[in-house]
C-alpha cells in the first residue's frame, strides 16, 4: 500500500472481528496487532460485526457481553478511539442496508465457491441462506467506508476478492462509485495454528489461548498444545520444524532462547513440557501490560460505553453519506421523484 503522504490524504482502513468472546493470539497477531500499527498512519475504521455472528443463528443472548469483551479486547491491546473509529455493525444499519442491494449484483455460484461457507455448511442438514450471504455482508462493512485496504489474516483472503469483484460489478451497472479494496495480509502470522497443531486457531475449534487470559489459564492451555507427534519419551530426538510450539516460539521467544530450545530439542535434552512452560511464561509475560489495561477498562464500562456510542456516530455519519450515493446511482432515490 502506498504511503499515505504519497496519497496525498490517508487511506481508508476498514477491518471487522466477530464478537465472540475475547480475542485469541490468532486474532492478535493475525489483525488487532496490525491494526494497532495502521491506526497512526491511516484513517482507520474498526467494527465487531455482530451481525455476522448471528448468521447461522447462535445464541444471541450471549451477545451484550460477547460484544463488551470484545471492546474490552480492542481497547486494551491499544486501539485508540482518538485515532480509530470503534464501533459495533448493528449500530449502523446501513451495513445490513448495503448488503440486501448488494444482493443485486451477486452471482449465487460466487457465494457457494466461498471455502468457508463449504465448511461451515457441513454442519448443518438445511443450510442457513445467513451463511451463504455472509461474505456479502462483509463486503458492505469494507465499501460503506469506501475501505481501500483491509488488514485481514489469510482466512479472509476469498472474501476480499468477492468484496473487489462486487465493487467492480457495482461500478460497472451504476458508476463510478467504490474503491477496489486491497488486502493487507501478514505473510507470516497470517495463520496462526491452533494447539492441536493442525487447524487454524479459531474459538469454533476449541484450540485458542485467549490474550486476557490470567498465566496459570494460559499454562492450563498450552500444556494440552499438541508437539511432534514422533516423539514419545522425552528423551526422543524431536523435529522443531514440525512442531507448533515452537512456532509459536517465534512469536513470543528471544532468538537466543529460541537456537537453544533448537538444538537442544534435536538432541532429546529438552522435553515439550519444559519447552511448553517456557513458552506459556512468554505468552503470558507479552500480555501483562494488555491484561492491565483490560482489568481497567472492565471496571471502568462507562468509559468502552461511551467510545462505542461515540464511534457509531461517527461512522454514521461515513454511511449515510454513502447510501444517499449509492440509492441516487441507483435511482432509487424515488421519494425526491414524487412532487
Ligand atoms: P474473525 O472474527 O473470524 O477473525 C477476525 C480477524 O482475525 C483473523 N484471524 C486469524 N489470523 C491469523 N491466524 C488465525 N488463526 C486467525 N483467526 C482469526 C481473521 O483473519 C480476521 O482478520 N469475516 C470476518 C469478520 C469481518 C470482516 C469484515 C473482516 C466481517 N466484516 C470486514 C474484515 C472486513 C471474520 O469472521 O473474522
Amino acid at each position: 500500500m502506498s504511503s499515505p503522504a504519497q496519497a496525498g490524504r490517508k487511506k481508508r482502513v476498514f477491518s471487522g472481528m466477530q464478537p465472540s468472546g475475547e480475542a485469541h493470539l490468532g486474532n492478535y497477531l493475525g489483525a488487532l496487532r496490525p491494526w494497532v500499527q495502521l491506526q497512526r498512519e491511516y484513517d482507520c475504521v474498526f467494527c465487531i460485526v455482530d451481525d455476522h455472528a448471528i448468521t447461522a443463528g447462535g445464541n444471541p443472548a450471549d451477545m451484550p457481553k460477547n460484544v463488551v469483551d470484545l471492546a474490552v479486547s480492542f481497547l486494551a491491546v491499544g486501539l485508540d478511539p482518538e485515532q480509530a473509529i470503534i464501533f459495533v455493525q448493528s449500530d449502523v444499519p446501513e451495513h445490513t442496508e448495503l448488503a440486501w442491494l448488494f444482493n443485486a449484483v451477486t452471482p449465487v455460484g460466487d457465494l457457494e465457491r466461498m471455502t468457508q461457507y463449504k465448511d461451515k455448511a457441513q454442519h448443518f442438514e438445511s443450510i442457513p441462506a445467513g451463511i451463504l450471504n455472509y461474505p456479502i455482508l462483509q463486503a458492505a462493512d469494507i465499501l460503506l467506508y469506501k475501505g481501500e485496504a483491509v488488514p485481514v489474516g489469510e482466512d479472509q483472503r476469498q472474501h476480499l476478492e468477492l468484496t473487489r469483484d462486487i465493487a467492480r460489478k457495482f461500478n460497472a451497472a451504476y458508476g463510478e462509485t467504490f474503491p477496489e479494496t486491497e488486502a493487507l495480509i501478514d505473510k507470516g502470522v497470517g495463520r496462526i495454528l491452533g494447539l492441536d497443531g493442525e487447524a487454524k486457531m479459531s474459538k469454533s475449534l476449541g484450540n485458542t489461548v485467549g490474550i486476557l487470559a490470567e498465566p496459570d489459564e494460559v499454562w492450563g492451555r498450552v500444556r494440552t498444545a499438541v508437539t511432534d507427534p514422533q516423539r514419545v519419551r522425552r528423551d526422543d530426538p524431536g523435529r522443531p520444524e514440525v512442531c507448533n510450539v515452537f512456532t509459536l516460539h517465534g512469536h513470543f521467544t528471544d532468538a537466543e532462547t529460541r537456537a537453544d530450545i533448537e538444538v537442544k530439542c534435536r538432541a532429546g535434552e529438552i522435553g515439550c513440557v519444559d519447552c511448553k512452560r517456557i513458552l506459556s511464561d512468554n505468552i503470558a509475560e507479552a500480555f501483562g501490560p494488555i491484561r492491565e489495561r483490560a482489568a481497567h477498562y472492565r471496571a471502568h464500562p462507562e468509559e468502552v460505553r461511551r467510545t462505542l456510542q461515540e464511534g457509531a456516530e461517527r461512522a454514521r455519519a461515513i454511511a449515510r453519506e454513502t447510501m444517499s450515493e449509492v440509492r441516487e446511482k441507483m435511482g432509487l432515490d424515488w421519494r425526491s421523484a414524487i412532487v
